[in-house]
C-alpha cells in the first residue's frame, strides 16, 4: 500500500481485492445480469468441454490459475478422459480451501492438489506427475485482462518455460459494445462498486490506514483506443490518509488505479502469445462472439520463444 500510495498516479495491483470479503463480492459479481463474462464462458465450456477434452488427451494433468470457486472446472474434469491430477492455484487461501473440499466430494478419484500462491509474483508449480499426460494450464475468466501488455507477454513466456511440451487453456473477453462493457463494471446493484471499495476497506482492517470509506466513488469506464475497461477509486475531497505514521494526501477528483480489464480479439490474443513461442490451436467462442476461449500449444523446445 505504501508503495500505491507514493507512485504517480496512485496505483495498486487488482490482486489485492482477493481477500475473503472481496473472493465473496467478485462471486456475486459473476452471478450479476450486467456481467455477461462469466456465463458466457461457461455457456463455451458446456458446449465444448468435449473437444476441448480431446485436446487435452487422456491423464492430462491440469493446473488452474486464479482458480476461485472452481465453478468453471467442472464441465472440464466431467468431460476429460481421466485426468491424472487437478492443481487449483489461487492467492485467496480460505476460499480454495472450501471450494477445493466441495470439489472432490463430487470428484471423488480425482488427485485435487490446492495451492495457495501468487501465480502473478512467482510459478511454483508442483513438479510432473509420474505417469500423467500432457499438463495443461488453463486461465479462464479473462484474468489475462487485468495484466498490462508487458505482464502478458511474461505470463506467456512462463508458460513456454515452465511446461513444454503442454498447452495452454485461454478465456478471454472479447471487444464489444461500449455501452455492455460499461454497464459489467457499473452494475445497477453497485456490487462492483463494493468490489472496489473493499480494497480500502480491506487496508483499514489489515493495515490500520483511516480511509474514509464515504470520501471515496467507486469508478470504471471503458477507455476504447486503448481497448480496456479502467478501475479507479476516486477521492470525493482533498483529504488525507495515514499510514505507519506517514500521510498521503488526495487531491478533489484523485484516483487510485485499482484495475486494467483489457479487451482482445481472438487474432490478437494469438499473436500475443505467438510472439512467446506459443501456437494457435482450436478457438470457441458464443453465437455473439462476446467471449472467446483458445487452446494454445507449448512447443517441446524453447527455440521458437523470445
Ligand atoms: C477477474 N477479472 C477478470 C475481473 C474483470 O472483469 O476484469 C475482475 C472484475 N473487476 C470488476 N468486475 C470484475
Amino acid at each position: 500500500m505504501h508503495a500505491a500510495l507514493s507512485s504517480v498516479p496512485k496505483r495498486i495491483s487488482p490482486k489485492y481485492f482477493y481477500d475473503a470479503q472481496g473472493s465473496a463480492l467478485f462471486d456475486q459479481i459473476c452471478a450479476l445480469p450486467e456481467y455477461y463474462p462469466t456465463r458466457t464462458e461457461m455457456s463455451i465450456l458446456q458446449n465444448h468441454a468435449h473437444d476441448m477434452a480431446q485436446c487435452m488427451g487422456v491423464h492430462a494433468d491440469i493446473i488452474e490459475f486464479g482458480a476461485g470457486s472452481l465453478q468453471k472446472i467442472r464441465w472440464l474434469l466431467k468431460a476429460a478422459a481421466l485426468p491424472a491430477r487437478y492443481v487449483p492455484i489461487d492467492i485467496s487461501g480460505e476460499h480454495l480451501q472450501t471450494a477445493s473440499s466441495q470439489l472432490q466430494t463430487e470428484f471423488k478419484d480425482l488427485l485435487i492438489q490446492p495451492q495457495i500462491s501468487d501465480y502473478t509474483a512467482d510459478w511454483q508449480l508442483p513438479p510432473a506427475l509420474q505417469g500423467a499426460g500432457k499438463r495443461v494450464i488453463f486461465f479462464p475468466g479473462s484474468t489475462l485482462g487485468n495484466f498490462s501488455p508487458s505482464q502478458a507477454h511474461h505470463f506467456f513466456q512462463q508458460c513456454a518455460q515452465h511446461l513444454p511440451g503442454g498447452a495452454l487453456l485461454l478465456g478471454v473477453d472479447l471487444i464489444k459494445a461500449p455501452e455492455l462493457l460499461h454497464a459489467a463494471y457499473n452494475d445497477a446493484q453497485d456490487v462492483t462498486a463494493a468490489f472496489n471499495l473493499n480494497l480500502l476497506a480491506r487496508a483499514n482492517r489489515e493495515l490500520g490506514t483511516n480511509f474514509d470509506m464515504t470520501q471515496f466513488a467507486h469508478s470504471a469506464f471503458y477507455n476504447a483506443p486503448l481497448q480496456r475497461i479502467e478501475m479507479h477509486l476516486q477521492s470525493l475531497c482533498a483529504q488525507h490518509v495515514q499510514l505507519d505514521g506517514q500521510r498521503f494526501d488526495f487531491a478533489q477528483g484523485e484516483t487510485l488505479h485499482t484495475e486494467y480489464s483489457h479487451k482482445f480479439t481472438l487474432t490478437g490474443v494469438q499473436q500475443a502469445a505467438s510472439m512467446a513461442g506459443l501456437q494457435a490451436g482450436p478457438v470457441w467462442t458464443d453465437p455473439l462472439q462476446w467471449f472467446g476461449l483458445l487452446w494454445l500449444n507449448i512447443p517441446s523446445t524453447l527455440e521458437t520463444a523470445r
